[in-house]
């Protein structure tokens, strides 16, 4: 594995292997503090027999909250031997100055409409902006054909697809999106899962019983009264519920209740602890 700190190393190096081969590039832009869920990602890429380009940067932008910025991990040199273990091919680890040589407000500012209204949008505002923000740049440094995220962040998904688009970038880059990997007890893996305790991690199991709920009462019940059913199960569970919501898959569209003409996705965001999880689940 070849590690880039300097965009312009990173650059020269994939512009020569372009010159001596014809490259299909997987790309994999991560925040680090790396698990099974970014290794799949990894499979994926290797599966479709691209060069794997893997990124390493906390992207101040996209937090809303300075805290969580604050405390967020960092495990570089475990997430480093998990890649070369993984067999990515190229990691690059840029700093904040050579991601924005400018300054943040230099670098040019995307609009995803109601997506940043809803869901994700709603409880973090700015979020998507930062996202935005990250993702073309990185884009543009990398100019991957496979872009590979993980289903865990389908409203993310649906910014990228969106910003893809906005950048005239669809013959160039198609985006690859990977089911959500769990533990054994059905936990949706996330870097922050490091932060919870044995108790919350027992707790944080109602997110996707929850959801699992849904899926089971969708042929039979309203989904209001599914919610409320997930909402007592989440309380029970000392999850601080930010919102239950049923939405169109392909345009997380809110639904008030099931639609069966439709492909349909659950999503779910609540606090436990100190620390605050999403999922969801296609249904
Ligand atoms: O999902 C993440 O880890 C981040 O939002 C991403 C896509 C790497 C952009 O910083």
């Amino acid at each position: 594995m070849v590690i880039f700190k300097k965009a312009a190393d990173l650059q020269d190096f994939i512009t020569n292997k372009r010159n001596e081969q014809q490259l299909k590039l997987g790309f994999i832009p991560t925040m680090g503090a790396l698990h099974e869920g970014h290794l799949s990602l990894i499979e994926a890429a290797k599966k479709q027999e691209c060069l794997t380009v893997c990124s390493i940067f906390v992207n101040p932008t996209q937090f809303n909250d300075p805290e969580d910025f604050k405390k967020y991990p960092n495990t570089l040199t475990a997430d480093t031997k998990t890649l070369l273990d993984a067999q990515c091919d190229i990691l690059f680890i840029p700093d904040v100055q050579e991601i924005y040589p400018n300054g943040f407000d230099a670098v040019k500012t995307y609009a995803f409409g109601y997506l940043e209204t809803i869901f994700e949008g709603a409880q973090r505002p700015g979020h998507f902006e930062g996202v935005g923000k990250v993702v073309a740049r990185l884009l543009e440094l990398v100019q991957p054909q496979l872009l590979f995220l993980g289903q865990k962040d389908a409203q993310q998904c649906l910014v990228i697809k969106a910003l893809i688009k906005q950048m005239h970038w669809e013959q160039k880059t198609s985006v690859i999106i990977v089911p959500t990997i769990r533990n054994k007890q059905g936990l949706a893996l996330s870097s922050r899962n490091l932060r919870l305790n044995e108790t919350e991690q027992q707790q944080a199991l109602a997110l996707y019983q929850s959801l699992q709920f849904i899926n089971a009462a969708k042929t039979t019940t309203t989904f209001v009264l599914a919610q409320q059913h997930c909402e007592a199960l989440l309380r029970q569970n000392h999850c601080k519920i930010e919102y239950i919501a049923l939405a169109d898959a392909e345009t997380l569209k809110p639904l008030a209740d099931f639609d069966h003409q439709k492909d349909m996705i659950v999503l779910i965001a609540a606090r436990v602890g100190a620390v605050r999880l999403i999922d969801n689940l296609l249904i």
